[in-house]
């Protein structure tokens, strides 16, 4: 980053951030933009799942090996340390956060992004309500 920071930039510095859907396209693209371009930003948690047998750590690995992630790993690998992943699932009660996590999140957080969605047009409507709204009860 330069010596002066955008107006964008000195948004997101010292922000706490919270993203679902990070492991989807827009997720994705949403974390490599954060975490490169607003590096001074504090931390970004994300609600993660495993899936098809696959643990969170596994898929995270494999996700931050993809090409879009390389400039960070390249130039600004340190800011990788910002992200914290949560086990979690949005058809879950509280996303299937514990009650800690929750505290936390309600304490720390001043930005949420959501993005975990069900994309499939062939879903069933009561499927794609499950998955498309989210329930959280304080
Ligand atoms: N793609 C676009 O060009 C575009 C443009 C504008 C707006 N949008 C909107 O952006 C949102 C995301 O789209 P996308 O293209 O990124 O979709 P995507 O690639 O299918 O990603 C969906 C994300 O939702 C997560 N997810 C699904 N079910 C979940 C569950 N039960 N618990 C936790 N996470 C769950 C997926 O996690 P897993 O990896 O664990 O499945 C994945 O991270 C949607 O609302 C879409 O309408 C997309």
């Amino acid at each position: 980053m330069s010596g002066t920071s955008s107006p964008i930039q000195s948004f997101y510095k010292n922000k706490t951030i919270f993203v679902t859907g990070a492991t989807g396209f827009m997720g994705k693209v949403l974390l490599e933009k954060l975490l490169y371009s607003c590096s001074d930003l504090d931390k970004i948690y994300f609600l993660v799942r495993p899936k098809k047998g696959r643990s969170i750590e596994l898929r995270l690995d494999d996700m931050f090996k993809l090409p879009i992630f390389h400039r960070i790993h390249q130039e600004k690998g340190h800011v990788l340390k910002k992200l914290q992943p949560l086990d979690g699932d949005i058809t879950m009660h509280n996303l299937g956060l514990t009650d800690e996590q929750q505290e936390t999140l309600m304490k720390e957080v001043h930005i949420i992004f959501h993005f975990a969605a069900c994309l499939r047009m062939e879903a069933k409507l009561k499927d794609a309500v499950e998955l498309n709204m989210v329930k959280y009860n304080s």
